[in-house]
């Protein structure tokens, strides 16, 4: 398979499960996988990028406080920087863009209202019950650890780095998600902490390489579906 194939799966796939159809979907679904060779000689263009960060910006988030942020590094300079925190993973510098997931550092009444009064304003009513819902908010989540709220929204950044990976995969992008860096490290690198946020997960974008990786044809590997889903 050459680097330029698309849509082909990559891995000897099984037919899918039971007498589940083929869709457009699924067939994206099984071809993407956590690349591992990136082609450094291709990048992915800005229209793609674009819409990739769109479905993370459109992924919901518990009580809609999006309580992260992404920061898109396409400097190949910073990316070297980053590479060895990150166990010197190469789709670091060989893809094109590195997606960082950065969650709040804590929730603040001030991040909480930021995004109440958002809805407000988009929406052009002020309503009793979102109030009330504000309020609840505010007399639950400052008053908590920084660490238990931080913890929170980054299950929420998670979200959107799901929602970035099926992107990809619909664009026929390729990418490997990250927790295999060093947080501190990558927060002092791009100066997160000021910003009031700590690093999550990465994601490099880009083109596999498929003749210089070792993973593109192998099986992929997930429990049976009686293992995995339980029906009440
Ligand atoms: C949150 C998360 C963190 C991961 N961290 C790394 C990583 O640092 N390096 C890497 O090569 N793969 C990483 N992976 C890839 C997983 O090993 C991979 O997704 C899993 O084995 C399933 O295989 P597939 O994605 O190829 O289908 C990570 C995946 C996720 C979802």
């Amino acid at each position: 398979m050459t680097a330029s194939a698309t849509l082909t799966a990559p891995t000897t796939l099984t037919a899918p499960p039971g007498d589940m159809p083929s869709d457009p979907l699924m067939e994206r679904l099984q071809w993407r996988y956590a690349a591992k060779k990136l082609d450094p000689a291709r990048a992915v263009p800005q229209d793609k990028v674009e819409r990739i960060l769109e479905a993370a910006r459109l992924a919901p988030t518990s009580s809609g406080l999006q309580p992260y942020e992404i920061i898109v590094v396409s400097n190949k300079d910073v990316r070297e920087r980053i590479k060895p925190i990150a166990w010197n993973q190469g789709q670091i510098t060989d893809g094109s863009h590195l997606l960082v997931f950065a969650a709040w550092d804590n929730y603040t009444a001030e991040r909480i209202n930021m995004m109440f009064d958002l809805t407000n304003a988009v929406r052009g009513t002020k309503n009793e019950g979102w109030e009330n819902y504000r309020n609840l908010l505010l007399g639950m989540y400052p008053q908590r650890g920084a660490e238990v709220n931080h913890q929170h929204a980054a299950r929420q950044a998670y979200i959107g780095l799901s929602a970035a990976m099926m992107a990809a995969a619909f664009e026929e992008v390729d990418c490997t998600p990250m927790e295999g860096f060093d947080p501190a490290a990558l927060d002092e690198i791009l100066n997160l902490r000021a910003r009031g946020l700590r690093s999550v997960a990465i994601l490099p974008l880009g083109y596999r390489e498929a003749d210089k990786d070792w993973l593109v044809n192998l099986t992929k590997v997930r429990r049976p579906r009686e293992q995995f889903i339980t029906e009440v």
